[in-house]
């Protein structure tokens, strides 16, 4: 969603603003913006459409400056145009900003200022904060940084901010609450970003703001961090560890293609160092302090949204299954806004891969103030979720720009495989031998997976056959329905075909009424437990004229011979293993897409990390 880039320091700004917007142009977004600064007086620029768009309209010849801030802008208040676009400025010209999140009093504040004589060009709630902010500063006499900050007393909402007053322009003022902020510190510079990526190539030395919190950047390299309550906080530097090659493409066509071949490595990341094969245990150091009520948790329920989601599916299978512990899983949006039964021997955990989704942060506060033990499953450290929750695993799968999660999601279902079983081991509900042929099944899923992604073509020939289908079906039982929704999911995400996730069995309640001799339906038929099962459900497909594809493991006969196609993976056990099926499913929405002229990293809408409920 929208993205933030600030600087303050002695560089050339332009490049720094331009070059940051496009490494957040990964979260989504409909248009975009910079403010520079050049002697003290804003130069903004703002147009609907991509970062290319807003290079074209500004030309060859920006203005020269070492002070500014830059914008994409997901649009909630007011279509995507260029005037909604940020950096929005106030009506007298003293303060320029941009801002992600949802000021939810904007009407009632609006309305007051027009009282007062103030006019808005735009229809976001932006400009009535830049306002707010003038009149407090103006009427009260105050400083920029207490305007910035009375004003923050008196909205409701989300906000990260950047704002910079014309007055002050030695100084660059950010805030947040509920949206991420982050300062990139460098030798008498800032750098800002909505995350480390746009500043990453500068400098590895971050503050992460905590809600509520501002901070003053200013030109001499002094930052000053407060509570909008006005209490001083002390600045706290820490390292992200992220390497600037991780955000690039690396080669590949796109980033989402490059994220699902990594995924042998990502998830080797995810296991290295708590798989322990000497000792044949398994250590998450993240939960220890938390292990005690997890072992006696008398339910766990998983939130999550999206793709998140349905790794909270697969969890629940792979828990019930090895701990033995029931569990619930639920969107985090449902969730929150229930008056969810929720006592302290719950176990909450909370599965997010950008850590900022604002459903499943607010489920994470909820869960924590009805007194449950709350765990994060998140993939970028130091983000909201992953510093709201009592303990927590990263999933360590490395920054994921597509927009439609893959990496991502095989790392969550490692980490609560991983979690599943150590409870289940030490809750003594897993034969060792089983615990001992899981664990190993668990350590071979990078190296199965590698060799499935050598074979692409099988994969590429059914994308071509279906590619103009107006609709799919994904079908599973067991562990693999989790993996049909995530498939389906996939597909209508980037390729922006209709296609639907269905429990196999469930088919005939409804989804059969859909099937024709040009309904393609993705079988995945891996099941050892339950395969006549699914072979039944191939059946009643097939009896409806319907199109087999069917994800099959290495050797099957039965469905192999009644399906339209066949799609192999390598052979394995265990619903640890079921987790390769996934991949298929990845590559056939992904070469879908292409083939049908889509963009697959930004796809129309959507946005990769959901900072507005
Ligand atoms: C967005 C993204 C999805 C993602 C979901 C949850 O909708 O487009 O890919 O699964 O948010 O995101 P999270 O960061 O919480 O996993």
């Amino acid at each position: 969603m929208c993205g933030i880039v600030g600087y303050i320091g002695g560089k050339e700004v332009y490049p720094i603003l331009i070059d940051g917007l496009k490494r957040l142009e990964y979260r989504g977004y409909d248009s975009s913006g910079v403010a520079v600064f050049c002697a003290n007086v804003p130069h903004i620029y703002k147009v609907k459409g991509k970062i290319s768009d807003l290079e074209r309209f500004i030309g060859d010849n920006p203005k020269k400056g070492t002070l500014g801030i830059g914008h994409t802008r997901w649009a909630t208040h007011g279509e995507p145009n260029d005037i909604n676009a940020h950096p929005h400025i106030s009506m007298k010209g003293k303060f320029v900003i941009v801002h992600n999140g949802i000021i939810e009093n904007y009407a009632t504040l609006k309305k007051k200022l027009v009282n007062r004589g103030y006019t808005f060009k735009s229809e976001t709630d932006t400009e009535v904060l830049a306002n707010l902010i003038e009149y407090i500063y103006e009427f009260g006499k105050v400083s920029a940084t207490d305007a910035v900050r009375f004003a923050l007393n008196k909205v409701q909402g989300a906000y990260g901010i950047a704002v910079i007053c014309t007055d002050e322009c030695d100084k660059l003022i950010v805030a947040r609450n509920s949206s991420p902020l982050v300062i990139g510190v460098g030798e008498k510079e800032f750098y800002v970003g909505s995350d480390a990526t746009p500043f990453v190539q500068y400098t590895n030395n971050v503050i992460y703001l905590d809600n509520e919190n501002m901070a003053v950047l200013t030109r001499n390299g002094k930052v000053d961090i407060k509570t909008i309550k006005n209490d001083v906080i002390k600045p706290e530097i820490q390292t992200v560890d992220l390497n600037f090659d991780e955000i690039e493409k690396g080669g590949y066509s796109h980033f989402m293609l490059k994220e699902i071949y990594e995924q042998p490595k990502s998830i080797s990341d995810t296991i290295r160092g708590r798989v322990d094969l000497t000792h044949n245990s398994i250590v998450l150091g993240g939960l220890m302090p938390v292990m005690s009520k997890i072992m006696n948790a008398r339910r766990i329920i998983i939130v999550g949204c999206g793709t998140s989601w349905h790794a909270g599916i697969m969890g629940e299978y792979l828990f019930e299954e090895y701990s033995r512990i029931p569990v619930e899983v639920e969107y985090a949006s449902e969730f929150r806004y229930r008056d969810p039964v929720i006592n302290s021997d719950d176990v909450v955990i909370a599965i997010s891969q950008s850590g900022e989704t604002a459903d499943t942060l607010a489920a994470v506060k909820l869960a924590k103030e009805k007194g449950a033990t709350v765990i994060g499953i998140c993939n970028v450290v130091g983000s909201s979720i992953s510093r709201e929750t009592h303990a927590g695993v990263y999933t360590h799968a490395g920054p994921e720009i597509g927009v439609a999660s893959t990496k991502a999601f095989t790392a969550q279902v490692m980490v609560l495989a991983m979690m599943a079983l150590s409870i289940g081991k030490a809750k003594y509900n897993i034969a060792p031998e089983m615990y001992m042929s899981l664990l190993n099944e668990l350590i071979t899923v990078p190296q199965k997976i590698e060799e499935f992604l050598e074979k692409p073509d099988q994969v590429k020939k059914i994308a071509e056959l279906y590619k103009n289908s107006p609709n799919f079906i994904y079908l599973g039982r067991g562990c693999y329905y989790p993996i049909a929704l995530e498939g389906a999911l996939k597909l209508k995400e980037i390729s922006y075909i209709h296609a639907t996730g269905y429990p196999a069995a469930e088919m005939k309640h409804g989804p059969i009424a859909l099937i024709d001799n040009k309904m393609p339906v993705v079988v995945i038929a891996a099941n050892r437990r339950g395969y006549d099962k699914i072979v039944n459900n191939v059946q009643e497909v097939k009896a409806r004229k319907g199109i087999i594809i069917a994800i099959v493991r290495e050797g099957d006969e039965t469905i192999s011979k009644m399906a339209d196609h066949v799609i192999e993976v390598p052979k394995f056990t265990t619903a640890i293993g079921a987790l390769i099926t996934i991949i298929p499913l990845q590559l056939l929405s992904y070469y879908i897409a292409v083939m049908r002229g889509c963009n697959v990293d930004q796809p129309r809408n959507l946005a990769k990390s959901v900072t507005v409920e």
